[in-house]
């Protein structure tokens, strides 16, 4: 320990580990592109107070009435919760105000959103506001999940065809996770980068830079409940991944938290693979395309995985509607590539 009569006026500076906020993070990015217009950031600011107010509801869930139904359903036909609901009109009403947006897609909205007074607004947000409804009263992770892209044309006023853009066209896509501690994981197609809400604080701070998923895994994620509807290739795959096989670290564990953006944060930190396969139920699928699968898959591919629909690149498929659903096999490069093999076989 260095005394300071050695060093008079020197105290040991204790180097504090350098916190970089969302807000300083963004800045910095923004000093990369030169174009950049700030518009970005108010976006992003309007996502993070939106998260913020969403993320105090949920940590008081029991002691507020927000637990339980709205008693409506959504256009996909699902039981509103208050909280889908009560996110819904948060994250619509900072998008609104923050002066960038011209049209909102939601899970909670019926037809697009369209900004009042945005109309010569430049971006499109898609979100889910409160994916894994089916856990907010049972205090299992839930979250919010957004993509950002531009309008295609400015010429003209903005209509829904411009809403529906493939998802290799997003700016930017993340989710904020509301579990043992809340999260926000994004992508600008520069890499992935995660950071975590410092409550005293109230801050987004960097903790986990250039996030790269595990090209391999052992975890297999999937609602085996639904294995009599399986195509025959997904019941392979589950199959192989049960066998004892030491070369190859099987059998996988199984983990199925039943909220998309759990199961998904869990395999980007440690390797693994999430599969929603066609059910009878839900022939294509139950994930929606704009707000759940071309997010994931955008912030998978930056991190170095995979996301397909079993038969083509998730972000390639072209939109012919709103809440359109799409089969979603998505995680570790190794093993999306080994289940969409047998997908074929
Ligand atoms: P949401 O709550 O936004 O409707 O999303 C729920 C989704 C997704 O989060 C999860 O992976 C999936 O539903 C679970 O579906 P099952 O209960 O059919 O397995
Ligand atoms: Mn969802
Ligand atoms: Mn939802």
């Amino acid at each position: 320990m260095q005394n300071n009569s050695e060093n008079p006026g020197r105290e040991n500076k204790k180097t504090m580990k350098g916190l970089v906020t969302l807000e300083q993070f963004i800045a910095d990015q923004q000093a990369l592109h030169a174009g950049a217009t700030g518009a970005f950031s108010r976006i992003f600011r309007a996502l993070e107070l939106g998260a913020k107010m969403v993320n105090r509801d949920v940590r008081k869930a029991g002691l507020a009435d927000i637990l339980g139904d709205f008693g409506s359903t959504n256009v996909q036909g699902e039981e509103q919760k208050k909280l889908d609901v009560i996110a819904d009109e948060t994250f619509i009403n900072h998008l609104s105000r923050c002066g960038e947006v011209c049209a909102i897609i939601s899970e909670e909205q019926d037809e697009a959103y369209w900004v009042p007074g945005g109309e010569n607004n430049e971006y499109i947000v898609s979100i889910d506001p409160l994916d894994g409804s089916s856990n907010i009263d049972v205090n299992a992770s839930i979250g919010t999940i957004f993509s950002i892209y531009r309008r295609k044309d400015m010429s003209r006023r903005a209509e829904t065809a411009d809403c529906l853009q493939q998802g290799i066209y997003q700016l930017a896509a993340g989710y904020f996770i509301y579990g043992s501690s809340t999260m926000l994981v994004y992508t600008t197609g520069n890499g992935v980068n995660g950071f975590t809400l410092d409550d005293s604080l109230q801050e987004f701070c960097l903790s986990h830079g250039n996030l790269r998923i595990p090209e391999n895994g052992k975890i297999f994620s999937i609602n085996e409940g639904n294995s009599a509807d399986f195509p025959g290739g997904v019941s392979r795959y589950i199959s192989w991944c049960k066998e004892k096989d030491k070369e190859t670290n099987r059998p996988y564990g199984a983990r199925y938290i039943g909220s998309l953006i759990a199961d998904f944060h869990r395999n980007l930190l440690k390797g693994g693979i999430f599969i929603y396969p066609p059910t009878a139920k839900t022939p294509n699928g139950k994930l929606r395309l704009m707000y759940e699968c071309n997010t994931m898959a955008f912030i998978v591919e930056q991190a170095g995985g995979m996301a397909s629909t079993g038969t083509q690149r998730v972000m390639e498929v072209i939109p012919s509607e709103l809440h359109q659903r799409v089969p979603l096999f998505i995680g570790s490069k190794k093993m999306v590539e080994m289940a969409v093999a047998m997908l074929q076989g």
